[in-house]
């Protein structure tokens, strides 16, 4: 098993997994029509996955606009639950086609209040793309469109997510096993 910087890390998703997925991905994205397609990938978590699926979106013919949203979740297992953005996108999104582009689909906050924000600001339509989808976690009916992988109930790191800052630089996504 991998030791990073003295953790043992147990590999979840490969890079030639994740590659493979993203192309994938990438083409059945591609299938449906779009019109003036816009990509915001939601910081800090997707930048790695949206880098790699913009590419993949390129090879499967689409050329989108690219934005970022840093969006972050405040009162965690509190009864004040909700979303913030901490700094916003600079495109108009009225009448566009909307890709959000996330790490993990967990609870669905963060995503509910991305897409609801790009509805109320008058977006055509607003699909979700996510590498991991932890389903059993999920409060409330919310579903990406697409999904990379569906994760089981861990708490992982790499491929630019992280745990208190660490780990966003592994080229897999893995679970955080204690002290090698
Ligand atoms: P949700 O709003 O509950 O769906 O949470 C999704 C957000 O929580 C993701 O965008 C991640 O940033 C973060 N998150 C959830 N699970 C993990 C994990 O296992 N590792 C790293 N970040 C996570
Ligand atoms: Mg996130």
């Amino acid at each position: 098993m991998p030791v990073v910087r003295g953790k043992l890390i147990e590999p979840l998703f490969t890079p030639e997994m994740i590659a493979e997925r993203n192309r994938t991905m990438a083409v059945e994205i591609a299938a449906n029509p779009k019109k003036d397609l816009l990509v915001i990938s939601i910081l800090k978590g997707s930048f790695i996955f949206a880098a790699d699926l913009i590419r993949a979106l390129h090879d499967a013919g689409l050329a989108p606009e690219v934005e970022f949203i840093t969006l972050s979740s405040y009162g965690k297992g509190t009864q004040s639950q909700g979303v913030k953005i901490i700094k916003d996108i600079d495109s108009d999104v009225g009448d566009r086609d909307i890709l959000l582009i996330d790490d993990i689909l967990e609870s669905g906050r963060t995503l509910r209040f991305a897409r609801d924000l790009m509805y109320e600001r008058g977006a055509r339509n607003v699909d979700i793309a996510v590498l991991l989808d932890k389903r059993s976690r999920r409060e409330g009916t919310l579903d990406a469109d697409y999904v990379g992988f569906v994760c089981p109930d861990y708490f992982v790191v790499g491929y630019g997510m992280d745990v208190a800052y660490a780990f966003r630089e592994l080229p897999f996504v893995g679970i955080v096993k204690g002290d090698a």
